[in-house]
């Protein structure tokens, strides 16, 4: 499971940093992977407002939030905003990433598609100013959340210090490290409990994220999704996409994964192999299934899309039974 922390402080080790990480730390002592996007380092260009997103659900700018952010998101399951507060607002690095996020809202209201990780994803905002105002984070919190909105992440939570003025104010703070702690406990600890299901084919192009979204759109509360592919191809074959979309499922973002990608997030409890190469790969302590298609139910694209959504619904069934 992915816990995503956007850090949006041009310091590079000042207070937002040193929130960010601890939270960070808690939550890869639990199990989690993480990954930080330091804004101010990275390549995001603001909103030019050219309208493609609403109508086409893409962003033709190219930098680092098309090339990786996005994907990112997607893949997340908790992501942490973290800001300290500048002018009552989120810092202008931050805002341009999440202005650049229209695509998601975009994606969402506009094209009446669905992300598969909607009804788990959890957002989660850290922050810090000087000053002690009753509305000192009044701004900040109310672009986060219409923002954690459009990615399908609501707020869970926050963390919010005033007084945090100078660099190491907020590693100097004496609670800071036990309520990091309890906050992680108890937004992960739901996600962590989830048994995991992994969806493995040969390119993870076609069968296994298909069968993973569907996976995922039903019952992402109790399973941790995952879909590999064992020489995975560089990117979705041509028309999955737009296959699920037909269904409202959105996987516009997904990308191939190798085996090793889906075990960094431990081991699945169930493997479902969906091609006779990937049904040959046997992982310590999980159950293993082969699901074997009809050549007919293969062939289009949407009856392949079909076949796999009733053995998707087909097995959730019958574990929900055995539970
Ligand atoms: C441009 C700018 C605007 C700021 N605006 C506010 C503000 O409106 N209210 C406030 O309490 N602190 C404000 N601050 C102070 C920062 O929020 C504070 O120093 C914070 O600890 C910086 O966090 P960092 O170390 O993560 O960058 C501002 C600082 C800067 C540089």
């Amino acid at each position: 499971m992915l816990v995503l922390g956007l850090q949006g402080s041009p310091r590079r080790k000042g207070n937002t940093h040193f929130l960010l990480s601890a939270f960070l730390e808690a939550a890869a002592r639990r199990g989690a992977l993480t990954r930080t996007v330091s804004v101010n380092e990275a390549d995001i260009q603001p909103c030019r407002e050219l309208g493609v997103c609403e109508r086409r659900g893409i962003c033709p700018i190219r930098d680092d939030v098309s090339r990786e952010v996005y994907g990112l998101i997607r893949e997340a399951e908790v992501v942490a905003l973290a800001s300290p507060v500048f002018f009552y607002g989120m810092t202008a690095q931050i805002k341009a990433l999440v202005d650049r996020c229209q695509v998601f809202w975009a994606r969402k209201y506009r094209l009446g598609l669905a992300d598969p990780r909607r009804t788990t994803r959890r957002g989660f905002v850290l922050s810090v100013g000087a000053t002690r105002g009753k509305n000192l984070f009044e701004g900040l919190l109310l672009s986060a959340r219409y923002f954690l909105d459009a990615i399908d992440a609501p707020l869970a939570g926050s963390l919010l210090y005033r007084g945090i003025e100078a660099p190491g104010d907020m590693a100097r703070h004496g609670s800071v490290r036990e309520e990091v702690e309890a906050a992680v406990e108890s937004l992960l600890a739901p996600l962590l409990a989830r048994k995991r299901l992994l969806f493995l084919g040969g390119e993870n192009g076609r069968r296994s994220p298909m069968a993973a979204a569907f996976a995922g759109r039903r019952a992402a509360d109790a399973w941790q999704v995952l879909a590999a592919g064992l020489r995975p191809a560089a990117a979705l074959q041509p028309g999955v996409a737009e296959a699920m979309a037909e269904k409202g499922i959105d996987i516009g973002f997904e990308r191939p994964r190798s085996l090793e990608e889906a075990l960094a997030h431990g081991r699945p409890d169930v493997v479902v192999a969906l091609d006779a190469e990937a049904a040959a790969v046997r992982l310590e302590g999980a159950r293993h299934e082969f699901w074997e298609l009809a050549p007919a139910e293969t062939e289009p694209l949407t009856r392949l899309r079909d076949a796999l959504e009733a053995r998707v619904d087909d097995f959730l069934g019958r574990e929900a039974g055995q539970r």
